[in-house]
């Protein structure tokens, strides 16, 4: 059987966003609420390289939560460094999510889709997602993919 009552947690990364008015982030721990998961830790953390690493490995190392999902910096400017932060940090990287991730939002938002560079993957055991900061992403990611797969992904990385 699949664990169904998970530890999440949420990291939205943006330097513009407060705590109060992160749509994207307030959304996500909504849902995983009512998909009957425990919401461990809810942070609103810079664009910035180090702020991002040293978040990330304190919740992986610390909280320990099945998984952490991410909003934001996943784009093309120089501030967007979500990515650059969080994939060395992958032991595997979960290489069919980004793929996956961006036909839909193709199919949502049309050529727009191709600006984001979404990945997921496991680091300590801890499954991390890293999707765009915006709140359609975040329900098309979560909605279709996260949260359908998420008991299936934490069983198989045991
Ligand atoms: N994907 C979906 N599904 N919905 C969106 O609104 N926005 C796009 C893209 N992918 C978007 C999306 C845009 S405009 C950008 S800039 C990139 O995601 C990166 O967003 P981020 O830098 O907030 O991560």
């Amino acid at each position: 059987s699949l664990p169904r009552h998970l530890k999440i947690a949420i990291l939205s990364i943006s330097s513009t966003r407060t705590f109060e008015n992160d749509k994207s982030g307030l959304w996500i721990k909504k849902q995983a609420k009512k998909e009957g998961h425990d919401v461990v830790i809810h942070q609103v953390i810079p664009d910035d390289i180090n702020a991002i690493t040293e978040a990330l490995e304190h919740i992986i190392g610390r909280i320990v939560p099945h998984a952490v999902i991410m909003t934001g910096g996943t784009g093309i400017s120089p501030k967007d460094v979500t990515i650059e932060a969080v994939r060395p940090l992958f032991d595997k990287e979960l290489t069919a999510f980004g793929p996956v991730f961006a036909q839909l939002s193709f199919e949502q938002i049309d050529s727009a889709a191709i600006l984001s560079r979404a990945t997921a993957g496991f680091i300590k055991g801890t499954a991390v997602f890293c999707m765009p900061g915006s709140l359609n992403a975040c329900k098309l990611a979560c909605s279709n993919l996260i949260f359908p797969e998420l008991g299936h992904l934490i069983k198989h990385a045991k």
